[in-house]
């Protein structure tokens, strides 16, 4: 415990193989635990009943902790505001994701992306599902969603990478995050003279109490929305397969009945969620399993360690298909609830059903070294794979 300790006090990024042993100790015996974050002192909140009450109470849990962390870099967004600000700002953005408003081709152009990716390897019958699958789907989905020109994307994976891991090294996010800026300037003035139907056009067009977003606000969503769409979702998709892969009857199972992708996609969330934490400041004294927190106390809910709370999931730390698992939070809870949630499932939900169609098989490279990483964020670092090679779908 002493080694996740002193990873809190400033290297979110670490690739901590197990946290889970730790959280198991921590919710049995410090559920409440004051630590040195790397941003000051703050409670590390690990139980499940208590990461709910604090996402359902948003009045006495302020989200403006968000302010001092990751909004640093990525400007005031609706994940550092509360109450009616929330709200009005969030009513622009969210109805943006909800899957009738998501554009009618956008399944079809995630599968082509994922065929032509699955393209590239087919033939070679051996794979890092990394390198050459995950890493790139959803970075290119959300430029295209945003509206930006999609030979751009690997500048914008590297921005949004140096954007999430700012805590490790500010002087770069910062960096990233102007660059995005100037990036991003010339095309939102092309899309208040010229709307094209893209979510930078809507942002440019809509309105909040009758008044236009600012540029400046403008930019807060976007910068959130690249790593937000995208650093999460490519993790997802990697600890799906990784949890397939790793249960070769589970994986059968799902080949046989597509429809059990869905389950497999919800069980990984709980099991191995990608972002492990979400903060929250109290607004005034309170008190959690037993520990008096003061008024502007500095709240960190590990996601992670709640969806693993043996106290709510019988054999918490094993992935089981079959679970259909009670309410988890990998993508929050409450008011802050992941705007993106239905376009993460759409894409990891095409990308392994693609997989299964075209390779077949497939299977962990035998002796090959894999494991799930990270603190604040959890994914395969590389997922290397055999299956019978296969022709290019498209030769
Ligand atoms: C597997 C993928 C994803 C995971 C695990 C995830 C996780 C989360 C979590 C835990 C929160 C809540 C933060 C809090 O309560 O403070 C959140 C909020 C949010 N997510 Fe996601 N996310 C994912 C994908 C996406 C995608 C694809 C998008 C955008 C297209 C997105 C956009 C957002 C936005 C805008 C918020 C802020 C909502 C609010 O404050 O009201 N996320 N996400």
């Amino acid at each position: 415990m002493a080694d996740l300790v002193e990873t809190f006090g400033g290297h979110f990024m670490s690739p901590v193989q197990d946290p889970y042993t730790a959280y198991a100790r921590l919710r049995e015996q410090e559920p409440v635990k004051l630590l040195d974050l790397w941003m000051g002192p703050g409670y590390l909140v690990t139980r499940y009943d208590d990461v709910r009450t604090v996402c359902t109470d948003p009045a006495t849990f302020s989200s403006r902790s968000n302010a001092n962390g990751i909004g640093l870099v990525m400007g005031r967004t609706i994940l550092e505001m509360d109450a009616k600000e929330h709200t009005k700002h969030r009513a622009i953005i969210a109805p943006a994701f909800v899957p009738k408003a998501l554009r009618s081709d956008l399944p079809d152009l995630i599968a082509a992306m994922v065929h032509e990716l699955i393209d590239r390897f087919a033939s070679d019958g051996s794979a890092d599902l990394v390198a050459q699958f995950t890493s790139t789907i959803p970075i290119r989905v959300i430029a295209y969603v945003i509206g930006i020109p999609m030979q751009d994307y690997k500048t914008f994976h590297h921005w949004g990478l140096d954007i999430i891991g700012f805590t490790d090294d500010p002087p770069r996010g910062y960096e990233a995050a102007q660059n995005l800026v100037e990036f991003l300037r010339p095309l939102l003035a092309q899309r208040r003279a010229e709307p094209t139907g893209d979510l930078m056009s809507r942002l440019v067009h809509a309105e909040v109490d009758g008044e236009r977003l600012t540029d400046e606000e403008i930019f807060s969503f976007l910068r959130l929305l690249l790593p937000a769409g995208a650093e999460t979702t490519f993790r997802l998709i990697g600890n799906t397969l990784y949890a397939l892969l790793d249960n070769p009857a589970a994986l059968e199972d799902v080949r046989a009945d597509r429809q059990k992708i869905e389950w497999a996609i919800d069980e990984t969330l709980r099991w191995e969620s990608p972002v492990q934490y979400a903060s929250r400041e109290a607004t005034q004294p309170t008190v959690l399993s037993g520990v008096e927190l003061p008024a502007g106390a500095q709240i960190l809910l590990a996601l992670g360690s709640a969806n693993r709370d043996a106290a709510h999931f019988v054999d918490a730390d094993r992935f089981q298909l079959a679970r259909r698992p009670e309410e988890h939070f990998a993508f929050g809870f409450g008011r802050h609830f992941c705007a993106g949630a239905h376009l993460a499932r759409l894409e990891a939900r095409i990308a392994v059903n693609a997989l299964l169609d075209r390779l077949s098989d497939l299977r962990f490279a035998p002796g090959s070294e894999r494991s799930i990483v990270g603190l604040a964020f959890r994914s395969p670092t590389a997922l290397p794979v055999v299956f019978s090679a296969s022709r290019p779908r498209r030769s």
